[in-house]
């Protein structure tokens, strides 16, 4: 059976981080739909130059835009059909939850966990602004706990590392409001697969809280 796993959860609640361990040592791709974004915007074509006004705002990108993004990856990608993904960052509304929805049936996918990262704003704001990100391949860093062997350089591809645009204080406090708004309904959404887990444990207890939960699927 092959994994599809959802992973839901406000800015900075570890998302990006633990779909990325789990990639590494499962082989499942990680999908991200930021890092996907900010791939648009680094080839600065026209709809890059769009893209960049929303990300680098901290505003959702349209559902259109970006259900468009996800289609052609999952289309392109030969590892996902093989060893299944991880959506990590979509989708953040209702409609693009519904337009998932159809895409998954129209490839034959079907989702089997939601799993909701909880955590509070206070210790999300102090962990982004720690946070550390490669412009090349997305890996991802912490000035607090996790920094590269050599500074400002990325330990897996050698790419710039650095802080994103959109990781200032002002900007996290304005992401958080519009996921509440936005984005936390879709907890209703999945009500019926959702799987909670505490988004402020240590990193590693939360990769084995993880494990336990993705096992049975992936040795089934
Ligand atoms: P995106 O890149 O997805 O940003 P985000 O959702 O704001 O999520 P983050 O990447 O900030 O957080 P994360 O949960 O992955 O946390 P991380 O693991 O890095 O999206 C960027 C933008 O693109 C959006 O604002 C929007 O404009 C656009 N966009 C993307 N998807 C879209 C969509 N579907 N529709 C419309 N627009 C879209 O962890 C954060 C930090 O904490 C790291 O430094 C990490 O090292 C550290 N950390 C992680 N876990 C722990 C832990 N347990 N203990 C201590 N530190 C930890």
């Amino acid at each position: 059976m092959k994994k599809f796993l959802l992973f839901l959860g406000a800015p900075g609640s570890g998302k990006g981080t633990q779909a990325q361990k789990l990639q590494n040592k499962y082989g499942i791709c990680q999908i991200s739909t930021g890092d996907l974004l900010r791939e648009v915007i680094a080839r600065k074509t026209d709809l890059g130059k769009k893209v960049a006004n929303y990300v680098h705002n901290g505003e959702l990108v349209p559902d259109e835009v970006i259900v468009e993004i996800v289609k052609d990856k999952l289309a392109q990608d030969k590892d996902i059909k093989e060893n299944g993904f991880i959506l990590d960052g979509f989708p953040r509304t209702v409609r693009q939850a519904d337009l998932l929805r159809k895409v998954l049936q129209d490839n034959n996918m079907q989702l089997e966990a939601v799993v909701f990262f909880e955590i509070d704003l206070e210790t999300i704001v102090k962990r982004i602004l720690g946070r550390l990100t490669c412009a090349k391949c997305g890996k991802i860093y912490n000035s607090y706990n996790n920094l590269p062997a050599q500074e400002g350089q990325c330990d897996v591809c050698g790419g710039k590392v650095a802080r994103r645009v959109d990781d200032t204080e002002e900007k996290i406090r304005k992401r958080f409001s519009i996921y509440k708004e936005q984005t936390e309904p879709l907890l209703g959404y999945y009500e019926d697969s959702l799987i909670k887990i505490a988004g402020d444990k240590d990193l590693n207890a939360i990769f084995e809280d993880l494990e336990e939960i993705v096992s049975a699927k992936i040795n089934a």
